[in-house]
């Protein structure tokens, strides 16, 4: 299977926004990652509006020839933006702690009762609705009873204890996401990835093969400051290239 890479642009926008005005421009940027073979682009458009804005999600969507994948809280809110806009995608992510899991995800289970009718009027707009969850089997079994398609993997645990070099709750966390990804498979969803990804973890997780596509944001965007952001998003095609050419041989 191919493995997608969807760029997040979010922190070029926190770079505009630090000074306001228009420059640097997350559209220019998502045009330039999807020029240097991004497979989609990310956006999260968040309830106070501290990177990504409304403007420049429609610019997004009017703009780009890959597919949008809109992050959002699962509010009455950005349902109806996301109703308006119609991006191919729709993420659904916890914005407020009570909305999450220990493990960071949304808490599909907690949350079932609210999501369950947001989930189908995003999937009635034809929007694919993905769900941003810890790799915990009962989070995935929620997801796929809730009728999402696409569940996507928070890897921010395993990131962190692999750059902290904490290597037993690495190892931990690394099983639970291979365990996760293959009870979602298994179950008939697709399976995402993303939070904390950098060259060596992103090369790592394109090795499991059920996973489908990896969101990769932050680092891009900081490497970007030092090589150029094309050049950042060629090294980590290639990077998952790699770690995809080894998927299935242990
Ligand atoms: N996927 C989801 C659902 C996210 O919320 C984020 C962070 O916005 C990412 C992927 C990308 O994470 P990072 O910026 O750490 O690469």
């Amino acid at each position: 299977m191919q493995l997608r890479l969807g760029v997040n642009i979010d922190h070029v926008a926190t770079i505009r926004n630090a000074r306001g005005g228009r420059l640097p421009d997350p559209v220019r940027a998502a045009r330039l990652a999807i020029e240097a073979g991004a497979d989609g682009i990310t956006a999260h458009l968040r309830e106070d509006r501290r990177h990504i804005s409304d403007d420049d999600i429609a610019r997004l969507k009017a703009d780009i020839k890959k597919p949008l994948n809109l992050e959002m809280a699962a509010t009455d809110e950005m349902i109806a933006i996301a109703v308006r806009t119609k991006p191919h995608a729709a993420c659904l992510v916890p914005e407020r702690r009570a909305e999450r899991t220990t493990e960071g995800g949304l808490d599909a289970v907690g949350g079932r009762l609210a999501l369950k009718p947001k989930i189908a009027e995003l999937r009635a707009a034809g929007i694919r609705v993905s769900l941003f969850i810890a790799a915990e089997p009962t989070q995935i079994k929620e997801a796929a009873a809730l009728g999402a398609p696409v569940i996507e993997i928070h890897t921010g645990a395993w990131c962190h204890a692999l750059a902290d070099g904490h290597k037993a709750a690495a190892d931990t966390e690394w099983r639970r996401i291979r365990e996760g990804a293959t009870l979602a498979a298994s179950l008939g969803l697709e399976v995402h990835a993303g939070h904390g990804l950098d060259y060596a973890s992103a090369e790592a997780i394109a090795a499991v093969p059920e996973i489908a596509e990896l969101n990769i944001g932050h680092f891009l965007v900081g490497e970007a400051v030092f090589v150029g952001l094309a050049e950042t998003v060629r090294a980590m095609r290639a990077a998952m290239d790699r770690g995809r050419s080894r998927a299935g041989k242990g």
